[in-house]
């Protein structure tokens, strides 16, 4: 018998590793996987390409009335696997991660009408389950019925350092501090935006991987999949 689709929502702090875990969970179930946090990369890099942030000033108005002009896709690399993000046609995975549009994103991430649209097409995106999608208001707001929630923490110190590796290891310059600084300033922005902030929804399950490899994130996230299916009628 076939298993039941359900909606699959992983939510935490930046850099917990929720996408890594997200994806290889995708992959395993055969679930479809969108990082939204992607898609506010995306209209960051397109505010950022524009003008419409000077000085870490946005120009609101202006986003505002170029946001329906803003395509944002995802694309299956076909020699990674890896769903890459897509700005009206333009493959932008690798730009979306620089410090630039970091060091934006959640400025951004907090304007009401940005979250409005992004939230009402990851919901059309979700619409047919089979979905993994990771987050900050994923089980809060995008999909406050998902049969299985996932809230991800781990220490600042140890989400900055899997940042600055990560980064080196893409060849970018940048400083531990610089990074940590900004692990902090986002955790700051995320939690205390007037607009969804980061929240633990109470159905969800912690999972703090400070200490944990990522096989044995893998396997805890696959254990709790086959227990919620299990329970499905
Ligand atoms: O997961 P990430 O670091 O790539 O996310 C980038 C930013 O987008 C982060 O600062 C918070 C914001 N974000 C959000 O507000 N809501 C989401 N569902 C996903 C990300």
């Amino acid at each position: 018998m076939n298993k039941p689709l359900i909606t699959i929502a992983i939510d935490g702090f930046s850099s917990s590793g929720k996408s890594t875990m997200a994806k290889v969970l995708a992959r395993n179930i055969g679930y479809a996987y969108i990082d939204s946090g992607a898609m506010y990369r995306t209209v960051t890099l397109f505010a950022l390409e524009n003008n419409l942030i000077v000085d870490g000033k946005i120009d609101e108005a202006k986003l505002q009335k170029f946001l329906p002009s803003i395509e944002i896709k995802f694309h299956v690399n076909s020699l990674t696997c890896a769903s890459e993000a897509m700005l009206n046609g333009r493959n932008v995975e690798r730009e979306i991660r620089e410090m630039r549009v970091s060091n934006n994103v959640s400025a951004i991430a907090a304007l009401p009408f940005v979250r409005h649209e992004l939230v009402a097409q990851q919901q059309a995106m979700g619409k047919e389950k089979g979905i993994v999608m990771d987050g900050r208001d994923i089980g809060t707001t995008v999909f406050p019925d998902a049969e299985m929630k996932v809230y991800v923490n781990a220490s600042p110190e140890t989400r900055a350092q899997r940042r600055f590796d990560e980064l080196q290891a893409k060849g970018q310059q940048v400083s531990y501090d610089d990074v940590y600084k900004n692990v902090c300033e986002r955790d700051y922005i995320d939690q205390n935006r007037a607009e969804s902030p980061l929240r633990q929804a109470t159905d969800a399950h912690l999972l703090d991987n400070s200490q944990m490899t990522v096989e044995e994130q893998d396997k805890w996230l696959l254990n709790l999949y086959d227990k919620i299916i299990a329970q499905q009628k």
